[in-house]
């Protein structure tokens, strides 16, 4: 009963939009309604710099950190955990303070796999740095991050968590379903070109 009272818990801290709050309070704006019109660091930063993007990106990390370090001291379950994971990235992205909307999952995803397969975390943000440095795009630095994930888990284990890491992929990858049409289109805003009101 604990373990399903903190997976609620776990979609309830991952649902709070951290990056509507900064926003907000930092420069007045909200991000639903301007820029790419997501509530995440991307663009918070574009709407109101990078000291408050930053902020989001910290806070939407920990929101998913920080449950999964509390789910691997309570229990040694790997369905436990998966369920934490899964429950964390989901309230982001389906948050019920946002009617069911919300953001696109990437800084809670980096911070769930942090805290439950740090090498893979922290490999897959090494490439979507790079290919955001390489294309200047970050939701194809995002794409490649959600893809990476599985994989990496996969050969770096724990193989346990490839099921929680394929849905996560999946669910990244479906939030980001229109910037991958502006991509294809050639419409997706370089960040090298301040990143542009449609993201
Ligand atoms: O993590 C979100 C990023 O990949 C794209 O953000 O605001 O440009 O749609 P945005």
């Amino acid at each position: 009963m604990a373990y399903i009272f903190f997976i609620g818990l776990t979609y309830l801290v991952g649902a709070f939009p951290f990056g509507l709050a900064v926003a907000l309070a930092g420069c007045g704006i909200d991000p639903r309604l301007a820029g790419s019109r997501n509530t995440g660091a991307t663009n918070v930063t574009r709407l109101c710099g990078s000291r408050y993007g930053i902020l989001t990106l910290a806070l939407d990390l920990a929101k998913g950190l920080l449950p999964v370090l509390a789910a691997r001291a309570m229990s040694g379950s790997w369905l436990f955990l998966s369920l934490v994971i899964v429950a964390a990235v989901a309230g982001h992205m389906y948050s019920v303070f946002l009617y069911g909307k919300g953001g696109k999952g990437v800084a809670t995803s980096i911070g769930v796999f942090l805290g439950a397969a740090p090498l893979t975390a922290l490999l897959a943000v090494a490439a979507c740095v790079a290919v955001i440095k390489a294309t200047g795009y970050v939701s194809a630095g995002s794409l490649v991050l959600a893809l990476a994930l599985p994989v990496l888990v996969l050969f770096l284990g724990p193989v346990a968590l490839v099921p929680a890491a394929v849905v996560v992929a999946g669910l990244i990858v479906w939030k980001h379903r229109d910037n991958i049409a502006r991509l294809r289109a050639g419409e997706e805003k370089s960040w090298r070109k301040g990143c542009g009101p449609a993201g």
